[in-house]
């Protein structure tokens, strides 16, 4: 038996690096980058990506939410933090005392944070949302006059004003060009350099189209090396060729137990496979309730001792069981890689028919994080 957890994650501060300083060096020294750290810093943890971030050029973060703002202020980050998403009326006092800058989407949120910053006597820092095509949160680009009197009010210091791509991760987009098009030319009418940094560019759309980078960009997936699509991997690479990014996530866990079992023995539930041979079969101490996606079933796979071993049956809820029969060492407490070496989020959001966005934020967000 081993002392160490039984699966955890390790965060690659070097690869972090890596990814910012190959981010920083595709849009220039001109160009300030914002890491963001929504959704527990996708999934990879927001305490050690913030760690990690330390000493490191950026111009602050983004979260999604109120709460997550608050969890980086609790956790010793005094650099400048943005609520993207959504604030809740509530927490609003707590965000502005601790300086915590509020995207504003309309007019109910913009009275909201007016008023909450005279009963504190401070002019909160806001970024006005344009919702240029996404129809995520924000104004829409027709109501000009109250972005105009959004960007005059004097209770308010206006950081930004920003809008979010929706196709950018996409092979061929006359969309992004369109939201692109309709943010600045509502950010001339009213008048927004006045009133701070523009921002729109997201991993995907900061690579490919340098006319969206204004003088700030939001850097989420590629902080963590990761490609935020096929497409954009494979325009980079015949584009931009030098441009290599470094995955900072791994996940780890020890073998539970390994067996023989003889032929006709079912595996795990619903018996979906039925021994034909004697096989041996590891057990490992993951299942669903640790993220690891259950569509995996019968389809993944995992590295141990550098070779692949597909998982066979159904992943549990706690344990799932991979075929070992090739890998004759393979033994109890051996480690496993579910995600590193030649398995990668990308490889395994495409077994799983989604994005590699949620393969590494759905990680249970409770699993031992390690900085290396
Ligand atoms: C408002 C906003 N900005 C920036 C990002 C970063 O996008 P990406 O991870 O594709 O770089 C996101 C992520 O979805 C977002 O919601």
């Amino acid at each position: 038996m081993s002392n160490s957890p039984r699966t955890w994650i390790e965060i690659s501060r070097s690869a972090q690096r890596h990814n910012l300083r190959t981010i920083q060096r595709v849009v220039g020294p001109s160009v300030k980058i914002m890491p963001v750290v929504k959704a527990n810093a996708y999934g990879h943890g927001v305490a050690e990506i913030v760690s990690s971030l330390r000493g490191q050029s950026q111009w602050g973060i983004g979260v999604a939410y109120g709460d997550e703002a608050l969890q980086a202020r609790a956790i010793g980050y005094r650099g400048r933090v943005v609520v993207l998403s959504n604030w809740q009326t509530k927490e609003l006092p707590e965000l502005i005392k601790n300086r915590i800058e509020l995207v504003v989407w309309d007019q109910s949120s913009l009275r909201a944070v007016v008023r909450s910053g005279k009963k504190f006597q401070i002019r909160p820092q806001v970024h006005i949302k344009i919702d240029t095509g996404t129809t995520r949160i924000g104004f829409l680009p027709n109501q000009v006059n109250l972005i105009k009197s959004a960007l005059k009010n004097s209770a308010l210091n206006i950081a930004g004003t920003f809008s979010h791509f929706a196709n950018a991760e996409e092979r061929v987009s006359k969309r992004t060009q369109e939201q692109l098009k309709r943010f600045t030319t509502l950010a001339n009418e009213v008048g927004a350099d006045g009133g701070g940094e523009r921002h729109i560019a997201c991993t995907a759309a900061i690579l490919r189209y340098p006319e969206a980078r204004f003088g700030l960009v939001r850097l989420g997936i590629g902080l963590y090396g990761i490609w935020p699509s096929q497409e954009s991997r494979d325009w980079c690479r015949a584009n931009l060729g030098t441009v290599k990014l470094q995955p900072v996530l791994s996940w780890y866990a020890r073998l539970a137990q390994v067996k023989t079992v003889s032929p006709g023995t079912g595996i795990g539930y619903g018996s979906t496979v039925i021994a034909k041979q004697a096989m041996r079969i590891g057990v490992l101490p993951v299942g669903y309730a640790d993220g690891y996606d259950r569509r995996l079933s019968n389809r993944g796979f995992v590295i141990i001792r550098k070779q692949r071993a597909p998982i066979v049956g159904r992943i549990c809820m706690n344990l799932c069981m991979i075929d070992v029969t090739k890998i004759p060492g393979a033994q109890a407490n051996d480690v496993v890689t579910l995600i590193g070496e030649k398995n990668d989020a990308a490889t395994m959001a495409e077994l799983c028919g989604t994005i590699p966005y949620e393969v590494t934020t759905r990680i249970n967000w409770s699993l031992p994080r390690i900085l290396v």
